[in-house]
Order: structure tokens, then C-alpha cells, then sequence
């Protein structure tokens, strides 16, 4: 770096964002390409998690946004450390991991993640986390907001009807019991109501590639991803 006098902003050459609709595999095929390149995974969505997940141990109103705020601004003591590859939260020495995926934190959640002055402070930290390199981030708005000068930006697409079926057989797997067009209404929802909260951008970050994974396993559409990374890495290289 800094050999061959280039103008792009070179820090993110080696960052990969990702993002797309709910229950499109964003996770899964984030952290198997993460993985597969030895950078770091992180899970965007964890620190909005995080973040609501305190609020409601300490019993701040979260449908008050200036309460959020100011909680946020005074009480967070953010740590971040990487375990296994994967950018892991921990809050007064706690590290966090199933909490965060309670049925109450992910109901909550969106309601805190739509307050602007939350999205600028978080989209700041995961910058953050990338500017170092070598790592993927994955969320809503990666793309668009947090690393828009990533080398390698992708959506991953899925009509509701296919995530709403992988959903499904990801329930049946965990053994429980669900009807499939309930799990399609909670899919069509979410959608409607990420969209509607400014979670979901309308539109594209110029650049990005698109990948319908309607007939992809995880794993393929990791394989297409690593095969887009380094296309681009090639195209870069001078020397
Ligand atoms: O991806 P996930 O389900 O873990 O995300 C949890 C919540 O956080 C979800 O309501 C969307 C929100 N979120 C967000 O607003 N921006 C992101 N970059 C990632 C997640």
C-alpha cells in the first residue's frame, strides 16, 4: 500500500458489506465468507441488539427516543473484542450472545434502531471495526451507510415466498411447530415495517452487485461472494 499511488480510498479495499431483506442468509453466508478469507465477521444487527437489550435491563422507556439517547450517550460503555473470527459485544465485562436474540430483543429492537441519533452512533462504531480491513459487515444499511467505500458490496435478494420457506424449515429443524403461512405474514410484516422505519434503505449503493439466492444454497452464494471479492482484488492489484 501507498506504492501505487492510488486514488481510491484503499482502507476499504479489503472490506466486504453485505446486506439484503430479513431471512435472506445474510448471517449465515457473512460468516462462512468471513471465514473462508480469515476476516473478521460483524454482525451489525448485534450492536443495535445490544444496545437494546441494556436499555431494557435498566429499565429505560424505549419508545421515548430522547431517553434512548441519552442513555446511549451516558451509559454505554461499548467493548469489542474478536472471538473466533467474529467481532463479539461485551458491556460491563459481560460478554453478550444468546440475550441477544431473545423474542423480546428482537421485538424491541427495531423500535430502537429507528431513532436517527442511534443509527449515527452505531453506524460510526461499526466503521470503526472496519477501517482496519479485513472484514465483513453485515446489515441493513452496510452498503449504503456504513461502509459505502467498501471494495465489495453485495445484496443478497430473495423473494418473500423462499425466505419465508427457509425460515420455515429452520423452525422445523429447532423442532418446533409452525404454520407456513404465518411464518410468511411475519416475513411480509417485517419487511413492510423495516422499510417503513428507514431500516431498509430504497435504494441501491451505487456499485453494489445483486444476488438473487432463491436457488442457491448458503454456501454457493458464499462461493459467488468470495469469487466477486477477488475479481475485484485482482483488478486492483498494480504490482
Ligand atoms: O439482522 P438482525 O435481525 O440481527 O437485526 C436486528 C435489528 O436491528 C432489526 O430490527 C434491524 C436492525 N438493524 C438495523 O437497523 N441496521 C442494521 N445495520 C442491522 C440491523
Amino acid at each position: 500500500p501507498g506504492m501505487t499511488g492510488r486514488v481510491h480510498d484503499s482502507r476499504f479495499d479489503t472490506v466486504i458489506a453485505l446486506d439484503g431483506p430479513s431471512g435472506v442468509g445474510k448471517s449465515t453466508v457473512s460468516r462462512l465468507v468471513a471465514r473462508r478469507l480469515g476476516f473478521v465477521f460483524v454482525n451489525t444487527g448485534d450492536m443495535y441488539r445490544a444496545l437494546t437489550w441494556k436499555a431494557l435491563e435498566e429499565g429505560v422507556s424505549i419508545r421515548n427516543p430522547k431517553s434512548v439517547v441519552r442513555f446511549l450517550n451516558k451509559k454505554m460503555d461499548w467493548k469489542f473484542h474478536v472471538h473466533e473470527g467474529v467481532l463479539k459485544i461485551r458491556l460491563d465485562g459481560r460478554e453478550l450472545g444468546r440475550e441477544l436474540r431473545s423474542e423480546r430483543v428482537s421485538l424491541a429492537t427495531p423500535i430502537v434502531a429507528r431513532i436517527p441519533q442511534v443509527r449515527l452512533c452505531l453506524r460510526a462504531l461499526q466503521r470503526q471495526a472496519a477501517m482496519a480491513g479485513r472484514a465483513v459487515l453485515e446489515g441493513r444499511d452496510t452498503t449504503t451507510h456504513v461502509v459505502p467505500k467498501a471494495g465489495t458490496k453485495i445484496f443478497l435478494d430473495a423473494p418473500v415466498e423462499e425466505r419465508a420457506k427457509r425460515r420455515y424449515h429452520q423452525h422445523l429443524s429447532d423442532g418446533k411447530r409452525v404454520k407456513f403461512e404465518s411464518i410468511k405474514k411475519a416475513v411480509e410484516t417485517r419487511d413492510a415495517r423495516e422499510i417503513n422505519m428507514n431500516i431498509m434503505p430504497k435504494r441501491r449503493s451505487p456499485g453494489t452487485i445483486v444476488l438473487d439466492t432463491s436457488h442457491l444454497a448458503l454456501h454457493e452464494v458464499a462461493d459467488q461472494i468470495l469469487k466477486l471479492y477477488w475479481r475485484h482484488h485482482r483488478g486492483r492489484r498494480t504490482s
